[in-house]
């Protein structure tokens, strides 16, 4: 088949802030045990820290990670993971039914951070403690020194603060299964109250405010509209959270849910903006879409209750997993003019792009590779390509265009990249650009993922499913013919000669 992109400086979406390839460590099954943390493992260094495993996060190029959680963070006493270590208490988790050690906390993640090159996007309880704990933590880790709080810290041998911009306001609040779940009307006064008290001791801090847990509540938008109406004038953000699943084994309508990200992306701006609109205010709310992913294949596993790090949410992922984590990436930069911030939830273990063996080695899951093209390649500004391409019809949506494409344009380096999934089973797609007003930019580079068959995985002794080059794309002045193979990942980098 036949697909047209046309492309021009000024069709610029936005600046693409690097936050939207942030990523998620939660204490949850091995992310943190196991899986960054590791005293004793062949690879860590003097703190436990695995450097294998950074090596990895380094290569993802993550800016951001959001931390303690999660499901976990609303249990959370953030105390019990400071000081020192003999003494921290061991505590139930209830949000996993897990035993929490404890001995890995706030100064251990940070870090961990500096080595993996990533800020910290820390999260508050706000479900079985509030504004009090959460302002005494920012205290702890922002406030230079000559307080208590910061010197508690300085008095476990971190002198210098961490200075944390990004907060969240807790997490999931709308959710009965989050400990301490809130109605709209208490979540926003509490969250209010906390962003208030937070910046108060932190000037400059950013915060983020819950959303629903996801599109499928019944509460979805008017849960935002309210909590909005009460904290809009002392928060930044407010957060999108969706997981995906191939539950009926039908992969056209799975890869076909980047529409239904999209729409959804599109539903919590119009009611920033409804809310904005009502307070006839001058400040805009962007969103914070802090968990994304692919999560259905470990569902149920089983586990011991109480266990320590137990292995919990290791989902194994297969190529069209990469396909649809591509293309949902792919939809959030479309929207990066209000999308700041996404993380991938998680990084190690827990639903993740790396995944380890507690005292054994690491390996790439597929969905690693379409994320570390994106946070590698797409930075500078999104353009939004015209694209003339056949669309296809599914259980779940209709007219759903075969290709899923983003430009993106690095004004200072000259350079651009053309990111594309070819969704057709059994079609190779001719691509033609026409790059318009990219006069002189020639192809430097042409990876794809292409040729497995849509259930292939990665294991610890095979990197199965991984990025291969190609001969470059033909150009002619600003027309590029590119060839994507069936069912495939590609990316097109181009320079100005
Ligand atoms: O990422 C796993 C869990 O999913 C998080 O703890 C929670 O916020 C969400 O429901």
């Amino acid at each position: 088949m036949k697909a047209k992109i046309t492309l021009a400086k000024e069709f610029r979406i936005g600046d693409i802030d690097k936050r939207i390839y942030g990523s998620f460590i939660e204490h949850l099954g091995r992310a943190v045990y196991g899986g960054i943390y590791e005293p004793g493992h062949p690879t860590a260094d003097e703190n436990g820290l695995r450097q294998d495993v950074i090596e990895l996060v380094k290569k993802l190029n993550v800016p951001v990670v959001r931390y303690p959680g999660g499901n976990f963070v609303s249990g959370y006493n953030w105390e019990d993971g400071v000081g020192p270590v003999e003494s921290r208490p061991k505590r139930l988790d209830l949000a996993w039914g897990t035993t929490e050690p404890n001995t890995f906390g706030t100064n251990e993640f940070m870090q961990w951070c500096k080595k993996a090159n990533a800020e910290c996007m820390m999260a508050v309880n706000l479900g079985t403690r509030g504004p009090d704990e959460a302002r005494n933590l920012v205290e702890y880790c922002n406030h230079k020194s000559g307080s208590y709080w910061s010197d508690l810290r300085r008095s476990h041998g971190v002198e210098e603060p961490h200075n944390i911009k990004l907060w969240c306001l807790g997490n999931e609040m709308d959710g009965g299964w989050q400990m301490g779940a809130k109605t709209a009307v208490e979540y926003g006064r509490t969250a209010l109250e906390a962003s208030k008290l937070m910046k108060w001791t932190s000037p400059g801090i950013e915060t983020v405010l819950c959303g629903s847990s996801s599109r499928n509540m019944s509460t979805f938008g008017k849960w935002e509209a309210e909590t909005l109406e009460i904290a809009y004038d002392s928060i930044d953000y407010v957060s999108l959270h969706q997981y995906y699943g191939n539950h009926d084994d039908d992969v056209m309508s799975f890869l076909a849910r980047s529409l239904e990200v999209d729409d959804f992306i599109y539903s919590i701006i119009c009611t920033c903006d409804y809310v904005k609109a009502r307070k006839r205010s001058k400040k805009t709310i962007n969103l914070s879409f802090d968990e994304w992913n692919v999560w259905y294949h470990s569902n149920n596993a089983p586990f011991e209750k109480w266990s320590m790090a137990p292995a919990l949410l290791e989902d194994i992922y297969n190529f069209e997993d990469a396909l649809l984590v591509g293309s949902l990436l792919i939809t959030l930069l479309r929207h990066c003019d209000r999308v700041k911030i996404a993380c991938l939830a998680q990084l190690v273990n827990v639903i993740a792009p790396i995944f380890t063996k507690t005292g054994g080695g690491v390996f790439e899951q597929t969905t690693y590779f379409p994320f570390m093209h994106l946070s590698n390649y797409g930075r500078g500004s999104a353009l939004l390509p015209l694209v003339d391409c056949p669309k296809y019809d599914c259980k779940a949506f209709t007219d759903v265009p075969y290709i899923e494409t983003i430009a993106t344009y690095d004004e200072e380096n000259e350079e651009m990249a053309i990111f594309c999934v070819n969704k057709s089973l059994d079609e190779n797609v001719v691509l033609d650009v026409n790059l318009m007003d990219f006069d002189g930019y020639k192809p430097v580079e042409f990876i794809s993922m292409d040729g497995y068959d849509k259930k292939d995985e990665n294991t610890f002794d095979n990197i199965k499913v991984k990025p291969h080059g190609n001969p470059l794309p033909s150009i002619d002045g600003t027309k590029l013919e590119a060839e994507l193979k069936p069912f495939s990942w590609n990316v097109i980098r181009l320079k100005k000669a």
